[in-house]
């Protein structure tokens, strides 16, 4: 991704913060961008690693951290797809069916991590 791409970052965020200008104020004490650096690495990390406990209780918790400093269960949840969606983009013709299904696959189980009960 990166090598073909370079960093996805600035284009995450610019679309998290189109989707939720609320979320971009919470970032205040993020002058130099490493706390959204390291929380996409970490996202992206958890993505890798559905199939052990450490993605799925990693993101279970954050839920729950990040609901008490003011961030939506919603509003988390969509951090993945927006993740999804500007890599898509990025990598443009080089996004082959294989990356899309296995995208939507991890996807659909961060999905249920995230689904906000009724
Ligand atoms: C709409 C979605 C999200 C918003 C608005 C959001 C917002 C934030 C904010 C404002 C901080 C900084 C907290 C502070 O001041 O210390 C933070 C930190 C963090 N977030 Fe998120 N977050 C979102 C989704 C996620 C997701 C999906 C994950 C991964 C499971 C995640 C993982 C983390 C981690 C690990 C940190 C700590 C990073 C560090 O300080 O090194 N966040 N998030």
């Amino acid at each position: 991704m990166a090598e073909r791409a370079g960093d996805p970052a600035p284009a995450i965020y610019a679309r998290l913060f189109a989707e939720f200008p609320e979320a971009e104020a919470l970032f205040v004490r993020d002058t130099r961008g490493a706390v959204r650096g390291e929380m996409l690495a970490v996202a992206f990390q958890c993505l890798l690693d559905l199939d052990g406990s450490y993605g799925a209780n990693f993101i279970a918790a954050e839920r729950v951290n990040h609901e008490a400093f003011g961030v939506a269960p919603e509003a988390f949840g969509r951090f993945f797809p927006i993740v999804r969606d500007v890599c898509r983009e990025l990598l443009a013709g080089d996004w082959t069916p294989e990356i899309d299904a296995a995208w939507n696959l991890r996807l659909a189980r961060v999905g249920r991590l995230t689904q906000v009960e009724a």
